[in-house]
């Protein structure tokens, strides 16, 4: 091999040789992901019911007669529980309230059992609804 031609294929197994042990570049980092931190509601192990504000209230106050679930599993307004307790005092035995009690129990129950839109769609109008074929007003 002529002096040239040896020097540029050394410097060709060089580069070769080089290019081989190079390192795999790192794979791009993956975008972090925006942080989203939804803050769970924490709940009661043993009832169950939201950890919030005035909760221990509605444990001594909502739990004697039933299961918390009854409790949990409901949706409403501050009117609706309302109603829903004034149902109870007057068919259930449930005792009267006084009136600071009941509004901590009202906020309570508002704020963290509210109306949920997501959980049930309005009923459709009557006028939107296929003919009723077992229908008894006719
Ligand atoms: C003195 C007993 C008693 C207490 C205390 C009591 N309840 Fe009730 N509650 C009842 C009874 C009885 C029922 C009917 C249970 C059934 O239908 O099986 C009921 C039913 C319910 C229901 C279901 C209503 C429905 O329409 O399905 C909810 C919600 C409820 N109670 C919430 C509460 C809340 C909130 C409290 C605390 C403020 C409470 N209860 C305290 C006796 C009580």
């Amino acid at each position: 091999m002529s002096r040239p031609g040896f020097i540029i294929a050394a410097f060709i197994g060089a580069a070769l040789l080089g290019a081989c042990s190079k390192e795999e570049p790192a794979p791009p980092a993956p975008a972090a992901k925006p942080e989203v931190v939804v803050a769970e509601p924490e709940l009661d192990p043993v009832t169950g019911l939201i950890m919030a504000e005035h909760w221990e209230i509605v444990r001594a106050n909502c739990t004697p007669c039933h299961s918390a679930k009854l409790v949990t599993q409901q949706r409403g307004t501050a009117q609706q529980w309302l109603t829903m307790i004034r149902w109870m005092q007057a068919e259930q035995n449930l005792w009267q309230f006084d009136p600071v009690t009941e509004s901590r129990i009202i906020a309570y129950l508002a704020d963290n059992y509210p109306p949920d839109a997501a959980r049930r769609r309005a009923a459709i109008p009557a006028a939107l609804m296929p003919p009723n074929p077992y229908s008894s007003t006719e």
